[in-house]
């Protein structure tokens, strides 16, 4: 009997086809709806190999439901939807997407922070809604972005990419990290400071870090009290990292100036979540990887790490090794 692959989104055909050619594979059929969990715990009971989405909990209920599971390659870069504790436990390997994404998000992040800092996503809206009645001084008026200062919080490579984007600005660059990221420092000027030296001194505060026990809630409305009023704080990493609601109230009191947000704690969002009624937010639905040339990359990756396990070799991005 060929080896088992459950996918848990709807692919194209020619991202499939190599797995098609060598194991039984199936599909979930829809392209933007979840698979349902009771689904995806009865097609992980036959699977050898699940290729999952950031959206899908593989938890210890999914995993001691995959008795025969070798490999979840997820398509994603953060892999907080997965208990690797569990896995490893297991033997269960765990494949992510790091690298082939890391350009694409960090333009992303970028577009977000000058989004929000000059209200672009305001301005598209405004012209659409008929508004605009003349040419003034100040309409629509943001902050400059080249010569300030930005803070991103989380220097990996999607970070140490968002700030070689920064010094096409001409920007100062601080940055908080677990660890001293020395190439940053020599190659592109990075500062390393404290975390609260970075949230009070930044124009623009940039949140990369991953979603662990640790990040969960780091931004607080203590900590946006403690931002410039004209702060810009962006986030590309995940949702939970910020209090969403104390976020709300910093940015409707004033706390800071406005918010670029390409995660959030429940995705998708609710469109009467109080954020969305905010001017000052620009709000994206967790697309910072999603160029066409970058999701090819990344499903292809996920499909050759499947491959690899299953013909008995080492994956090319192996989390729990
Ligand atoms: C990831 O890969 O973790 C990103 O959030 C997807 O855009």
């Amino acid at each position: 009997m060929k080896p088992f692959v459950y996918i848990t989104r709807k692919l194209p055909e020619e991202v499939v086809t190599p797995l098609r050619e060598k194991y039984e594979v199936k599909m979930w059929d829809k392209e933007d709806v979840i698979v349902p969990r009771t689904v995806l715990l009865e097609e992980a009971s036959k699977a050898d190999a699940l290729l999952t989405m950031l959206s899908d909990q593989i938890d210890e209920e999914l995993l001691s439901a995959g008795e025969q599971l070798k490999v979840v390659a997820n398509l994603a870069v953060g892999y907080d939807n997965i208990d690797i504790e569990a896995a490893t436990k297991r033997g269960v390997t765990i494949c992510n997407t790091p690298d082939v994404l890391t350009d694409s998000t960090a333009d992303l992040t970028f577009g977000l922070l000058m989004a929000a800092a000059r209200r672009i996503v305001e301005g598209a809206e405004f012209i659409k809604a008929g508004q605009w009645k003349s040419w003034s001084p100040l309409l629509l008026a943001g902050y400059d972005i080249h010569h300030k200062t930005i803070g991103i919080v989380g220097m990996g490579s999607i970070g140490s990419t968002v700030a070689k984007r920064a010094t096409g600005f001409d920007m100062e660059i601080l940055y908080h990290n677990r660890s001293r990221k020395m190439e940053v420092e020599s190659e592109l000027g990075a500062t390393y400071c404290s975390f609260d030296e970075l949230v009070e001194r930044s124009d623009f505060i940039v949140c990369l870090t991953p979603l662990t026990a640790e990040t969960k809630d780091l931004f607080t409305r203590d900590v946006f009290k403690r931002m410039k009023k004209t702060a810009v704080f962006v986030n590309a990493s995940r949702g939970p990292v910020v209090n969403e609601q104390e976020l709300y109230e910093a940015l409707k009191e004033g706390d800071i100036a406005a918010a670029g947000l390409d995660v959030f704690d429940k995705e998708p969002i609710d469109e009467t979540h109080p954020l969305l009624t905010l001017s000052n937010v620009v709000a994206i639905p967790h697309i910072g990887s999603a160029s066409i040339e970058t999701r090819m990359k990344m499903m292809n990756l996920c499909v050759e790490n499947i491959d690899l396990i299953l013909s008995g070799q080492e994956p090319k991005t192996h989390v729990n090794k």
